[in-house]
Formats: structure tokens, C-alpha cells, sequence
């Protein structure tokens, strides 16, 4: 339900949920930890090609959830990544897969903290890539703190890149993905108390923790404020894919996305944006 105020205590409450849900994520078939451990590439065709090529080059990741997608940007070359996130166990996790796919910290650090707080906790005070994807920024209250965050973090020279859910699906039933029936432009906030996790939604796992908090961020809003931090917008693309069952409409598709049924007009799912910073 939308709630005009974040109750009170809605951070640590996210963190608590997000803390108990690691565990679950790890076993789970939808993270696939032992396929990738055994080397799957969790990241979308899409990130792969916008990003381009990174070998050489350092990358942050915020809000990195176990470090799957964080660890893949080494794999695919990266010369030093750094995942953030403000789940311990989260990070904990992210820094024995690292371990387990012989990373050295010199070669792949993870820490603990907030997003916020990202230019006094990570190792470096500037990378050539800041990334950061799916199911990110909702979790922030505000969106210009967060862009102005990311882009100091952005070396001279480097960019910012951000995949993200299209803020666009929250305003549609969940059934059908076609009748509108939230606003898009609301400043409230979605407070859910929906046990288990959406890695495993029919298993019907019992949790406690099960309150959170999350803003919506009208893509006006992202774009304007990532201009607004000072870096220069490349692109802003929007993709007819996601990467879950967000509709009950949704079909999906033997590449892992999940898209509209071919005879039904399309929303945009997903976005992504990149963002430079000039060089020195
Ligand atoms: C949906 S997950 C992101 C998944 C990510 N795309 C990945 O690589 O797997 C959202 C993450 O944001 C983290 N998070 C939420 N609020 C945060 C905050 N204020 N500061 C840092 N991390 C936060 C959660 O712990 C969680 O790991």
C-alpha cells in the first residue's frame, strides 16, 4: 500500500529484509550461485554491449547485492571492481564468491554501506566505471543525492550506467500490465509486507523480516538529476524486456527475458542510461 510518509524505522527495516534474504538468495535456482560459480554470466546482453568493452578499466558498483554482476564485470576484464552494499551478509557473501573464483581484494573488494555514504567506504576515490542495476534505486529516498554521489565517484573520462527497472510498470495492474492504476507521479511511498522473496515467489518460505520501503522514480527525474550532478547523458534506451514475471501477461522467452505476448502493444520494461564525465 502507498503510505504518504515512510513509517518510521523504514531503513533499518529494509536492511532487515534484505539481511534475511541473502541466505534464500544464495540457495536459490533463480541467483544460480553454483552455475556461477562454474562460470554463467549473470549480466544482460544489453548492459554487455552498452557498457562496451572494460578490461583496463576499474568499476563501482552500487548497492551490488552478493556480487554476482559486480564479479562478472572482472571476469569480462575489469582490472579492479569494488561491489557496495549495506547488507553485511550480503557483502559477506559477495567476498566469498570472490575468494571462490580466486579474486584477490586487490582484485575484487566488497564493503558495507550505505549508498549514500559510497565516497567514505569505498577503497578509491574515483573509478572509470560507476554501475549500478535492476531493483537499485527504489530503495533510495532521493534520487539527486544519489546522482550526485555517483558522479563524483566517476573518474575524468569515465561514465556512469545505470539499468534499471522502467518506472512506468508500478503505474499498471499487476495481472495484465494494462490498466492503469497507480500514479506515476507520486511522491508517496509503497510500504509491502509480502513474505518470502521474489527469487522464489511460489515456494512459500515463512520470513520475519517483511516490511519495506521503496520510492518510485519517474525516469525525468533520473535523467534530469544524473544532468543536474554534471555528467553529460550519452543515451537513454528503453527495453520491451525485463527480467521476471512482473506481469501475469508476461511470457518468457528462451533468452531469460520475459516480454509482452507479440500481438500486445508494448510499455517500455527496462531502461538504461550512460552518462560521462569529461575528461580532466
Ligand atoms: C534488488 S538488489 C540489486 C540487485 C543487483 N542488481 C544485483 O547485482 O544483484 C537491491 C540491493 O540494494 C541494497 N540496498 C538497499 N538499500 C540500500 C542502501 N540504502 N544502501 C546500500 N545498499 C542498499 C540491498 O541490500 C540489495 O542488495
Amino acid at each position: 500500500m502507498y503510505a504518504s510518509q515512510p513509517p518510521e524505522g523504514w531503513y533499518e527495516a529494509n536492511r532487515a529484509r534484505w539481511d534475511e534474504r541473502v541466505p534464500l538468495h544464495a540457495a536459490s535456482e533463480f541467483y544460480g550461485l553454483a552455475d556461477f560459480r562454474a562460470g554463467k554470466d549473470p549480466l544482460r546482453d544489453f548492459e554487455l554491449a552498452e557498457v562496451g568493452d572494460v578490461t583496463g578499466r576499474s568499476l563501482l558498483h552500487l548497492q551490488c547485492h552478493m556480487g554476482q554482476d559486480t564479479l562478472s564485470w572482472a571476469r569480462h576484464g575489469a582490472s579492479r571492481v569494488v561491489g557496495l552494499d549495506f547488507s553485511e551478509p550480503a557483502v559477506e557473501t559477495a567476498r566469498t564468491l570472490a575468494a571462490d573464483l580466486g579474486l584477490g581484494p586487490d582484485r575484487a573488494a566488497f564493503v558495507a554501506a550505505d549508498a549514500y555514504d559510497a565516497a567514505g567506504a569505498v577503497p578509491d576515490s574515483a573509478y572509470d566505471i560507476v554501475y549500478t542495476g535492476g531493483g537499485a534505486l527504489c530503495w533510495l529516498p532521493d534520487i539527486d543525492r544519489w546522482a550526485e554521489t555517483a558522479a563524483a565517484l566517476v573518474a575524468p573520462g569515465g561514465f556512469l550506467y545505470l539499468a534499471e527497472f522502467h518506472p512506468l510498470i508500478d503505474v499498471f495492474d499487476d495481472e495484465t500490465g494494462s490498466r492503469v492504476i497507480n500514479d506515476y507521479f507520486t511522491s508517496d511511498v509503497w510500504v509491502d509486507t509480502t513474505p518470502g522473496t521474489y527469487a522464489d515467489i511460489d515456494a512459500g518460505i515463512e520470513t520475519v523480516h517483511n516490511r519495506s520501503v521503496e520510492w518510485q522514480h519517474p525516469i525525468g527525474e533520473v535523467v534530469t538529476a544524473i544532468a543536474k550532478a554534471g555528467l553529460r547523458i550519452e543515451f537513454l534506451h528503453e527495453h520491451d524486456v525485463t527480467l521476471n514475471q512482473r506481469y501475469g501477461t508476461l511470457r518468457r522467452h528462451d533468452d531469460g527475458y520475459y516480454r509482452f505476448p507479440a500481438d500486445r502493444p508494448r510499455i517500455p520494461l527496462m531502461y538504461s542510461i550512460k552518462a560521462s564525465k569529461p575528461a580532466a
